[in-house]
């Protein structure tokens, strides 16, 4: 087989940038390992910068997302039993967040690609990344008993945390930065009316809590637990009453529970591997940072790496300017540490750190106070969550 270019990863990133360069009749096969069904039975997060937004919709699959997805103008952070809102677009010049879960999302790019017959084939074995450096770069995968050879010009590693290409890249050339958390988050899928018809991030000794929505009759609620706790650990009960404990007395009282539809633990985790470029091999999304979800950055910051890309390869392909795929990792990186940065600071502002020495706590309450007492933090706060720009 042959194309411009060879995705590997059918997730949001892979996808997404799929879809831009096909507009531009820029040839893509992308290789996907599990089944769609599996790809789109993930429940992940759903805030979507405008910046994101705006991409979809240039990728002509925008409309479900602007008919179904809700605009937000602000989030409540809830602490010792009362509720302030923050004005994200007051404080941001304007900007919203859309709440679109990114299931839904990753199902708009898959009917996107079937109605233009884009090439996606899943359920492949043993992918390999060859001649990274060299003249003839191509991938290999096992389908069945046969390898199938993929000739390009670029290989893009949208392939996750857990993906072949990242570990691709010599341990010579690839620096990896990373911290982990002392805890996870236990979400929960409830088809019961959300308690908030805006997010409400709580901050309480018992540890964090988070009432998020899928939409008016879908709700997603998190809670911080110990990394040693499984799922069998909490029943429904068990998790709707600590919710409750979390939250200001008249939230608790009119929340909506119901059975799980889902449930899952997620560590929390930072992480950044740098460079994003390897030759051939470029990196985007998740295979090269993760992020922890307090601030909604994950799956936004997987679309900052798509912008830059998508656009070094069409000016290279129409242009012959190769400029912007040399500059794309430091132009990735760049925007990827800003919401690290901001990742980590609301994780540390809103989580019970067990065993914080006494300083720190001080610290983390002076920073709450610092926040809803001065205009300007809460400017950079509403900035970075609605969205840097690209
Ligand atoms: N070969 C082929 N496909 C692979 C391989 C492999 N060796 N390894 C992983 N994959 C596939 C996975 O099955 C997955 O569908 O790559 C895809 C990567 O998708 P995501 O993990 O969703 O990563 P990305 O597309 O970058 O989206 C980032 O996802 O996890 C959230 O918070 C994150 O929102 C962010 C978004
Ligand atoms: C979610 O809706 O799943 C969600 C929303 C906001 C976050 C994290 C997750 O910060």
């Amino acid at each position: 087989m042959k194309t411009s270019v060879c995705i590997i990863g059918g997730g949001p990133s892979g996808l997404m940038l799929s879809q831009l360069l096909h507009l531009k009749g820029i040839d893509t096969i992308v290789l996907e390992r599990q089944s769609r069904e599996y790809v789109l039975g993930r429940i992940r997060a759903g805030v979507l910068e405008h910046g994101f937004a705006e991409l979809m919709r240039e990728a002509e699959c925008g409309e479900r997302m602007d008919q179904e997805g809700e605009i937000h103008d602000g989030i409540i952070i809830a602490h010792d039993g009362e509720q302030q809102r923050v004005d994200l677009n007051k404080y941001s010049g304007g900007s919203s967040v859309l709440v679109y879960g990114q299931t839904e999302l990753t199902r708009d790019l898959y009917e996107a690609r079937d109605r233009m017959k884009g090439v996606v084939i899943h359920n492949v074995e043993d992918v390999q990344l060859h001649e990274l450096v060299g003249t003839k770069p191509h991938v290999t995968y096992r389908k069945g008993d046969e390898i199938i050879r993929v000739d390009c010009d670029f290989i893009i590693g949208a392939d996750g945390f857990h993906g072949v290409s990242r570990k691709s890249i010599p341990k010579t050339v690839l620096k990896e930065y990373e911290k982990i958390y002392p805890f996870g988050w236990l979400g929960l899928l409830s088809r019961t009316p959300p308690v908030s018809p805006e997010l409400i991030y709580a901050k309480h000794e018992r540890g964090f809590a988070l009432c998020s929505l899928r939409s008016q009759v879908l709700s997603r609620y998190y809670i911080q637990v110990p990394l040693t706790d499984t799922v069998e650990d909490w029943s429904d009960e068990a998790f709707w009453a600590e919710l409750k404990r979390r939250l200001p007395q008249d939230v608790a009282t009119r929340l909506v529970t119901g059975p799980s539809i889902e449930k899952s633990i997620a560590p929390l985790r930072s992480f950044v591997a740098e460079p994003m470029r390897y030759g051939h091999l470029f990196l985007a999304g998740d295979a090269a940072h993760i992020v922890p979800p307090t601030g909604a950055r994950g799956l936004n910051s997987a679309a900052s790496d798509i912008y830059y890309l998508y656009h070094a390869m069409v000016a290279h392909y129409q242009q012959g300017d190769s400029s912007g795929l040399d500059n794309y990792s430091a132009k990735a990186l760049a925007r990827v540490w800003k919401a690290q940065r901001f990742s980590w600071w609301m994780t540390t502002l809103l989580h019970t750190f067990p065993d914080s020495p006494s300083y720190d706590q001080k610290l983390q309450q002076t920073d709450l106070e610092y926040l809803f007492s001065s205009d300007q933090a809460l400017g950079s706060l509403a900035e970075n969550y609605v969205g840097l720009p690209f």
